[in-house]
């Protein structure tokens, strides 16, 4: 069922009812600011002191989401990332520099903890925009990268209880609930049973930052939807979907199902809602009204014709407003979501303003 004309109206009319109100989202106004996904408290910190030091905004967001992709606790970024369904580590990544208007991205990267970093050379060693794979990987190894192996322990563990529970049709034989190994029980209790057998991954870290000037950039980074198919590439890496910076508005990147993002081209969508003068919220927020609307496979809609996966958005403009918008308050395990941002009141959480409270 599609959403009913009944429904969207009652969608359009929040969105401008939220934008109104704000929904509280705390102060804002002053430069600099750095806003990312709620995993980068640390990343938003660092940009924030960076740019107050000085620092071009780009080389700011990349040293934060840095300290993202160097987590093994970030089981959705970097290292430690949980692998495509052959059990391999793949990146995509893209960086976006406002002043220079360039961008530089790296897709199914293996071995690079930091792909941000390459993609970052790719923009300022290269005329390409985008390179992918093996091409990605002979980049980073004349650049000097070794090849390193980014899966885990954890992330091993949790990619063959998978693939033991994948099938009942196959020689592998599913553990009995007792026998689960702790890394695992850990694991779905942080991402739930539902996101672990029909995986969309709640992870990524998009980071964009404004300086003192109004100088903009944008930074996606991610290990990709839990147990992609090899050679899959989300939304991350993809200019104008994972990540946009435009030097004259603002910039805007996403998280969540990126073949969702990357069909109605999120981030560019965004800029172009806030250079119309919406708020970086609303913009975020009719982003997600948009999807919402031409999602029309009957397998990504619930009965009630609302999406059936997550995505997230965060903006902020040249004056330094920012905001973040979700399509659902609640993660599948029940936490409010949240993005991070750091400003001169320092670096916090706050709610994202939400399309659905529920699903
Ligand atoms: N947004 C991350 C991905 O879809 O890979």
């Amino acid at each position: 069922m599609r959403l009913s004309r009944r429904e969207l109206l009652r969608t359009t009319a929040a969105v401008a009812a939220l934008a109104q109100t704000g929904q509280a989202q705390g102060k804002e106004g002053g430069r600099p600011v750095a806003i990312s996904s709620a995993n980068g408290l640390r990343a938003v910190e660092l940009a924030l002191r960076r740019m107050q030091e000085g620092a071009d905004p780009l080389d700011a967001a990349v040293a934060g989401v840095n300290l993202v992709e160097d987590d093994p606790a970030d089981m959705t970024v970097g290292y430690g990332g949980v692998p495509n369904e052959e059990g391999v580590v793949q990146f995509d990544a893209c960086v976006m520099h406002g002043p220079s208007g360039r961008a530089g991205a790296v897709a199914a990267l293996e071995g690079v903890k930091n792909p941000t970093k390459v993609a970052k050379l790719v923009m300022e060693t290269t005329d390409h925009v985008l390179l992918v794979g093996p091409g990605a990987r002979h980049f980073a190894t004349v650049n000097g990268f070794g090849n390193e192996n980014l899966l885990t322990e954890k992330a091993r563990k949790v990619w063959l209880f998978w693939k033991q529970n994948l099938s009942d049709k196959d020689k592998w034989l599913e553990p009995e609930p007792d026998r689960y190994p702790p890394e695992v029980k850990e694991f779905i209790e942080q991402f739930g049973w539902d996101d672990f057998r029909r995986p969309q991954s709640g992870g990524t870290i998009h980071l964009s930052a404004v300086d003192t000037r109004g100088d903009l950039a944008g930074c996606t980074s991610t290990s990709g939807l839990f147990f992609k198919m090899p050679g899959r590439v989300g939304d991350s890496p993809i200019i104008g979907a994972g990540c946009f910076t435009d030097n004259e508005v603002g910039s805007a990147g996403g998280t969540g199902r990126g073949e969702a993002n990357i069909l109605v081209s999120g981030g560019h969508l965004i800029v172009e809602f806030m250079r119309q003068g919406k708020h970086p919220r609303e913009a975020c927020l009719m982003t997600l009204e948009r999807i919402a609307r031409t999602t029309r496979e009957k397998r990504l809609l619930f009965a009630n014709g609302r999406p059936k996966f997550d995505i997230s958005f965060y903006a902020l403009d040249k004056a330094g407003r920012y905001g973040s918008a979700v399509m659902y308050a609640f993660s599948t395990i029940g936490k409010r979501r949240q993005f991070a941002v750091a400003d001169a009141s320092g670096a916090r959480k706050e709610d994202c303003a939400f399309l659905f409270e529920r699903r």
